[in-house]
């Protein structure tokens, strides 16, 4: 009965939100319509969902609407009482110029998400989900997520940064999951972003794609530093860019002695994400971590180590055996006090995290539309030929 009445009082807003005079049939009849199948299709899968997907959720929904069949916030800024309007106006504006295609692609894998998350939860807490590039087990209520693109060392694609959020967001909101591990497979835990996201597309100009790859890349990092559970970095081999500083978010990291730590931002014409502007310092000191961050500096194992980026350092063939240990230490703690210390040792900085996210994916944004960065991707592309 209640979920009948959820049920229909989701529709009516979906319904309501999707219905509006000031949809861009209106508008923009020209992209709406090479759109509307994206966003037809998105607004069927909408009407599956069982639950009141909270109020962020349909914010966000709002937001990307919005801008996938107006374009960007062209309203005033509603006055201070409306509550409300400011939220929604937010939402929106938040979008920047990200284009109506991107947007329209962006509303459709957010139902996608909204759906599968409701779903996979309804269906079962234990019964952890598969992703393309990805492998979700559970074992003593710690879930592995495994990056599992070996033969891409396991870099980083969009679909993977979607997944991840979505994993995390699974696990955050499943009881039978107390911590996770994040590790990858083969011979490389990951080799950060993949440099083939920046190629040249047909739909899209290059500033599009640098704002729609910035606010993926925000909501990723945002998705670690909100994560509320232990999490912990099993790294299997060497590491790469975003791969190394995510690190810093992790609540333990540990390595095998064949791993090394490179962010070769500046090669690439780009620059430090994931907080690591913030965090590299605060843990290595400014001149390691310029080092590191700046001048493009590979650290081994033990550097990491004897840097405070990793807890401890195991030889390569009792790697999965230290690691398993570990698993099994974490799964035997009380749930609850990990998680409330969790919070204490990192809820302070949460929202400061959040805007030095924010500013290091505006600076990435401009980088990734700048001559050094698409040089130095060009070179990367063309290595083999
Ligand atoms: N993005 C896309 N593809 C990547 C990748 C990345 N970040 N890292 C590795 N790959 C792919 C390679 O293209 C190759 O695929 P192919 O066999 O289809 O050509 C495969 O993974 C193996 O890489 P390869 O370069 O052949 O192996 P290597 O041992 O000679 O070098 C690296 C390994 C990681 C040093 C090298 O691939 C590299 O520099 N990658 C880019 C790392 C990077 O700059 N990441 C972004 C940081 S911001």
């Amino acid at each position: 009965m209640i979920t009948g009445i959820v049920r229909s009082s989701v529709r009516q807003y979906v319904v309501r939100q999707l219905t509006k005079p000031h949809s861009a049939c209106f508008v923009n009849h020209r992209m709406f319509s090479s759109h509307e199948n994206v966003l037809e299709k998105a607004k069927e899968r909408l009407s599956q969902l069982t639950e009141d997907p909270g109020n962020e959720a349909k914010l966000k929904l709002y937001g990307l609407y919005k801008q996938a069949t107006i374009g960007p916030c062209n309203t005033k800024k509603p006055g201070v009482f409306d509550l409300v309007g400011q939220a929604k106006w937010n939402a929106w504006y938040r979008l920047g110029d990200l284009s109506q295609v991107e947007a329209a692609e962006q509303y459709s894998q957010y139902v996608s998400d909204l759906v599968g998350e409701v779903s996979s939860a309804a269906k079962s807490d234990t019964t952890p989900v598969n992703y393309q590039d990805l492998l979700v087990n559970d074992t003593k209520g710690v879930r592995i997520i495994t990056l599992n693109r070996p033969s891409k060392y396991n870099a980083l694609n969009y679909q993977m940064y979607r997944d991840l959020i979505d994993a995390f967001s699974s696990a955050a909101s499943n009881n039978n999951v107390n911590a996770v591990v994040l590790t990858g497979t083969g011979k490389y835990y990951c080799s950060g972003n993949d440099l083939t996201n920046f190629a040249p597309s047909d739909s899209l100009t290059p500033q599009e794609m640098a704002s729609a790859a910035r606010l993926l890349l925000r909501d990723f990092v945002d998705s670690i530093i909100d994560f509320p559970k232990p999490l912990t970095a099993a790294v299997n081999g060497p590491a790469v860019g975003i791969a190394v500083t995510t690190l810093g978010l992790c609540d333990l990291v540990y390595c095998s002695e064949r791993a090394t730590f490179h962010t070769p931002f500046m090669e690439l014409g780009q620059s430090p994400e994931a907080c690591s502007s913030f965090i590299f310092p605060k843990i290595m000191g400014y001149s390691k971590a310029n080092e590191v961050l700046l001048l493009g500096h590979k650290m081994t194992a033990d550097e990491a180590f004897a840097n405070g980026l990793v807890t401890r350092v195991f030889p390569d063939e009792q790697f999965e055996e230290k690691v398993k240990e570990i698993v099994d230490q974490i799964g035997s703690l009380p749930p609850m006090s990990l998680r409330k210390s969790k919070e204490l040792i990192r809820g302070l900085e949460t929202s400061f995290l959040k805007d030095v996210n924010d500013k290091e994916t505006l600076l990435l944004e401009e980088r990734w539309q700048s001559e050094e960065c698409f040089n130095a991707i060009m070179k990367f592309m063309q290595r083999k030929i």
